[in-house]
Formats: structure tokens, sequence, C-alpha cells
């Protein structure tokens, strides 16, 4: 049986030629050894890659980090910045809850205020607010463009604009995003920017990237830097690298990367257009079928369509769809706690639509999901 994958946004499929080069260089390292092996790729690790997402971001390679997933990156990095005591921070009503909990932890040492960004009825974020209540002690603010529950999409440029009135750093989740829209820093305007490598640009799990502009990288405070970037007489400490690598840590997954390389290689050549119809098609034959309650369809979403189906238990639903060869997932409304409060569900189907995904694979879907139905 051939599966039919609406799962991007748990991770994405890997091409045959991104598991190809990923099993080429771990065949590599067990005949020549893993040290020698990333000697062997030095060019592609240390050069090519950071040249390949700074391309895909619209930035410089200095900009560029790698990480192991979306939240280590974006942990990691904001660990590093020092919170006045009692900044005001605002976030997206579709912040992920890893994010809110750093706030949360933050609120408890620091003292930090976290205000919610309202939304509208057109939108999920409320621009009139935001120009509204701007001002100079606002500290940072944190989007997510779109969460991880459903297709939502935030405005982040036009939010970009606005906050460059005010000294704000501005950072922007990017997780299910990344390989589905467009993302270019310069007319975000953000100070960082993070994603995963295994959803939508259908890279490998265990790779994250960061982009972190020139103005948020001088403001962390380095508690520490790896091997790869520092050295020590064993009593001070040099940084030898400069941009954003100094926040990675020298052991990594190389063979992640290398298969990361290549999907953003794909996704160069690509682009993301293809999964447009495929996805339209399956959204608005959703909307049609009474049994399914759509979240957050009043908003313009992308890539991604959830829905609350009456009478079952979603876990349930995307358990039958996974005997008949669709893969759903059941989403936790847990990890979209602000968006989703008034869901009153505590689980929803999740459709997530790759761009390698055909028209016929939507087709293929519907009929399976009014199967069950
Ligand atoms: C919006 C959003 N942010 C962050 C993450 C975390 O990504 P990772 O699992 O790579 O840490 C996810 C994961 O689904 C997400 O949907």
């Amino acid at each position: 049986m051939s599966i039919v994958h609406l799962n991007t946004a748990g991770a994405g499929l890997m091409s045959p030629r991104t598991v190809e080069a990923i099993s080429a260089f771990m065949s590599r390292e067990a005949t020549l050894g893993s040290y020698e092996t990333e000697l062997e790729y030095d060019e592609l690790l240390n050069r090519q890659l950071y040249r390949r997402a700074a391309r895909l971001l619209n930035t410089e390679p200095g900009t560029i980090g790698f990480f192991s997933s979306a939240t280590e990156a974006w942990v990691s990095i904001l660990s590093k910045l020092q919170f006045p005591k009692g900044a005001r921070v605002w976030v997206s009503t579709s912040e992920y809850a890893a994010n809110l909990i750093f706030f949360n932890y933050l609120k408890q040492s620091r003292g930090i205020r976290v205000e919610v960004i309202p939304a509208t009825d057109q939108s999920p974020l409320d621009l009139d607010w935001v120009e509204r209540n701007i001002s100079d002690d606002l500290f940072l603010v944190s989007v997510s463009h779109i969460p991880s529950c459903c297709g939502v999409v935030n405005p982040i440029e036009a939010l970009g604009a606005i906050l460059r009135q005010s000294p704000a750093l501005y950072v922007v989740d990017a997780c299910q995003s990344l390989g589905q829209l467009t993302l270019d820093v310069q007319d975000i305007q953000c100070d960082l920017l993070t994603g995963a490598g295994r959803k939508f640009l259908c890279g490998p799990r265990g790779s994250g990237i960061a982009y972190v502009s020139p103005r948020l990288l001088s403001r962390l405070a380095l508690n520490f830097a790896d091997l790869h970037a520092a050295h020590t007489d064993g009593l001070i400490n040099h940084v030898a690298v400069s941009g954003a690598r100094v926040l990675e840590i020298a052991e990594k997954s190389f063979s992640a990367l290398v298969g990361l390389h290549n999907a953003l290689d794909e996704y160069a050549q690509e682009g993301a257009a293809m999964a447009t119809e495929p996805y339209a098609l399956l959204t608005g034959e959703l909307k049609r079928l009474p049994q399914l309650r759509l979240l957050c369809d009043g908003y313009a979403q992308s890539g991604i369509v959830s829905f609350v189906p009456d009478g079952m238990p979603p876990q349930e639903f995307v358990a039958r769809a996974r005997e008949l060869g669709l893969n759903l997932w059941a989403g936790t409304a847990a990890h979209t706690p602000l968006l989703l409060k008034d869901l009153g569900a505590t689980h929803f189907v999740r459709a997530s639509v790759g761009r390698r995904v055909s028209v016929h694979q939507a087709e293929l879907a519907l009929e399976k999901i009014r199967q069950i139905l």
C-alpha cells in the first residue's frame, strides 16, 4: 500500500537524493573514519551549507548557525540574552508552548512581564493594537510565523516594519514556515529566526537552523563557546570565530547536516509552489464536510489544515487513517495554548501538505477521510 503523507508539519519525507547523500556520508564514515570523513566534507559542511541557508533567508553566511532542533536553536540563543528585570515582552497568540515555557521561567527569575498581542477576526495579530501600544520600554517581541496547530499565517513583515520604530528585539519562530513560505530576513527585519530542517524543508531529523542578526549577536552574553570557536591557555578564553557559529556546539550530527545541505539545494531548485493546489483542494473539500469543525477557519492559512471530527476522538481518527495508508497527525492543543484555549478539545486532526504532495494524492486523502467519517 502506498502512503499519502500529510504530516509534513511533523516531519516531511526526505527525497531519495537526500537519503542517498546521508547514506553515502555514513558509509564513508564506516570505512574511512568519522573525523576523516568530516575532513573530506570540509567544503560542504563549513562553507556550502552556510551559503545555502543564507541564500534561502537572504542574508550573509556569518549570520547562520546550525543546531540539532528548532527548540535548541531558539532556547540556547535566547538563554544568552540578558533580560532586564521587569522587561516587557510581547508574544503572538500562535506562540509555540516551549517558547512560552521559556518566558514563564523568566517571569520567575527576572520578573519579566509577558503580554499577548491580541488577534482580530481577520488577523492573528492586531497590528493597530501594536501601533497603539508600542513604546521604548518594549524589550522583545516573539512571534510564531505559523503555529504548530494549523496553517494561520502571522503577518511578520508588517509587524517587523512597525517594530522598527522601537528598540525592541524581534524573534520569529519559523519552524512551520521554513521551506513552505518565502522567508527574507531583510523584509521581516527580525533579529532571530529559527526553524527545523525536518519539516517543510524535507531534511533529516536532528537539524535546526538559526539566523541571528548582528544586533542580537552583539547583545548576547556568551557564557560558553565550544572548541570549534574558542581556545584557552587554561586561564583566559580566546574566541576565534565571529558570527552566529560561535553559538553552535562543536559536535553535531554531520550526516544530518549533509542531508540538510541536499534538502536546501532541492528546495532552492523546486520552490514551494507545487503544494498550493493540493492544499487548496484539500482545504476547500474539508470545509464542505459537515462532520468536521475546522480550526481557525476565519484566518488565511497555508500548508496545514486541522479539524475536530464529530463523534470520534482525533487519535482514533488518525489511527484509522493510518490503517488506510493516510498519514495525518493527532495534534495536541496544549502545544499552542493561547490560540486554542477555547477549542474545547485536547486534540485535533492535523493534515499538512508538503510541496511534493500531488493533486491526485490530495484527492486520495479526501476519499479516505470521507471513508472514516
Ligand atoms: C511553531 C513551532 N515552533 C517550534 C517547534 C519545535 O521544533 P523542534 O521540534 O525542531 O524543536 C515546533 C515543532 O513542531 C513548531 O511547530
